[in-house]
């Protein structure tokens, strides 16, 4: 009986005409919100593929001859962890990227070295832009350390929505890097013992090139460190500009991740593989027991009169170039203080000795329940 009327009443529906326009039109709406959903859903999907590009992911050791790195939380290494390395030149730079390249393949990231022209330290506005741009989206090669002669280039100023980049460095006291600068243009080093050098064949030492005051030892040498942190902006590079230190100091604590002294390598390379163990796992066992072979050493190097030395400690250059270096080591410190106050016994692995501290917070009062 109900069956006879609803099918005598879906009978009438059908053959009524004025009900077809309004039903047709809701039969499109329908599809049309369907359409748009799924559409919305896509988009939904592609936006947390984009925002979950962070999300860290297992290194893809071989799990038969690592294991334990699978099992270990330490080892997720995130996709496009980007690390640069702003070298300063005659910091020890070249001893650390030997580690860097001997770990980069056990550790699954790859490391780029940037060659700019003329080995200038500044780059275009177009160069900038492209750098940035070839880097944060160079996917065969991330997780990346890049590292090369080049000024701060703050990623903020670009606005690409890229990626922010880890920066590290090394710093060194300033004198003895300028001296180490000197005598490497005459001498060479270790490293390449045959390249000739720009000032090949001059013997005067240091000290009877500040009694001449020559232009290889002028104090305006001394100022590079600071432009080094300072950036891109020419005024950067003016020696002796009191702005340029101050920018150096601020670009240091609001976006570098860990700038160490030349003076406490082994204590920063140490702490770069607490920090940031995805890269830098094992480094210090490399640097502790290493072959060596990176090592370099600038051939005869003579220490300066301590008369040379007080003459560029007058200068206001140094001054502030030391300023610099200490606020470094300062920083420095306050950061090593807290993580070796928790480093923790070192684990052994492969017979090798890795080193990591022991976490200091934990989550807790988790809601919902599940
Ligand atoms: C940088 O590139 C130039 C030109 O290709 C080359 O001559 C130079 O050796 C490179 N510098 C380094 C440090 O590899
Ligand atoms: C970045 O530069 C390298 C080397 O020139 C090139 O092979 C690579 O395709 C570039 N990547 C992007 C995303 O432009
Ligand atoms: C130093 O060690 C590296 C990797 O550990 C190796 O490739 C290189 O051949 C070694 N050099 C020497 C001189 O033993
Ligand atoms: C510089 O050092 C090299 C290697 O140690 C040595 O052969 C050379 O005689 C030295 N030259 C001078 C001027 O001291």
């Amino acid at each position: 009986m109900v069956h006879h009327h609803f099918g005598h009443s879906l009978k009438r529906l059908s053959f009524n005409r004025t009900l077809i326009l309004p039903l047709v039109f809701i039969i499109i709406l329908i599809f049309t919100i369907i359409y748009y959903e799924s559409k919305l859903a896509q988009l939904q999907n592609l936006n947390l593929n984009l925002n979950y590009q962070n999300v860290p992911r297992l290194s893809q050791s071989s799990s038969s001859d690592h294991p334990p790195h699978n099992k270990n939380p330490d080892w997720m290494i995130p996709k496009n962890l980007l690390v640069i390395y702003n070298r300063v030149p005659k910091t020890g730079s070249t001893s650390l990227m030997g580690i860097v390249y001997d770990l980069c393949a056990q550790n699954h990231f790859n490391v780029v070295h940037l060659n700019t022209s003329k080995n200038s330290h500044v780059m275009s506005l177009s160069d900038q832009v492209r750098f940035i741009w070839n880097i944060t989206r160079w996917y065969e090669r991330q997780p990346l350390l890049i590292h090369g002669h080049v000024a701060f280039i703050n990623f903020d100023k670009f606005a690409l929505n890229t990626p922010k980049p880890l920066y590290i460095n090394m710093i060194r006291r300033p004198i003895d890097r300028l001296i180490s600068y000197y005598y490497f243009l005459r001498y060479g080093d270790n490293f390449r013992p045959n390249v000739v050098r720009r000032r090949q064949g001059n013997r005067r030492t240091f000290d009877e090139c500040i009694e001449r005051n020559e232009h290889d030892c002028r104090v305006e040498n001394l100022w590079l460190q600071i432009p080094f942190f300072c950036g891109q902006n020419p005024d950067c590079w003016k020696p002796g500009n009191k702005w340029a230190l101050e920018q150096a100091k601020r670009n240091l604590v609001d976006h570098y991740f860990l700038v160490g002294v030349t003076e406490a390598m082994h204590d920063f390379v140490q702490i770069l593989e607490i920090s940031l163990p995805h890269m830098f796992r094992g480094a210090t066992f490399l640097y502790e027991n290493g072959n060596k072979s990176h090592l370099r050493k600038t051939f005869n190097k003579t220490q300066p009169s301590s008369r040379t030395i007080a003459k560029i400690q007058q200068s206001r250059v140094w001054q502030m170039e030391n300023e610099f270096y200490h606020f470094a080591v300062y920083n420095f410190n306050s950061i090593k203080e807290r993580i070796m106050a928790n480093i923790k016994p070192a684990q052994q692995y492969n017979d090798k000795l890795y080193y990591h501290d022991g976490q200091q917070f934990f989550f807790e009062k988790i809601r919902p329940r599940l």
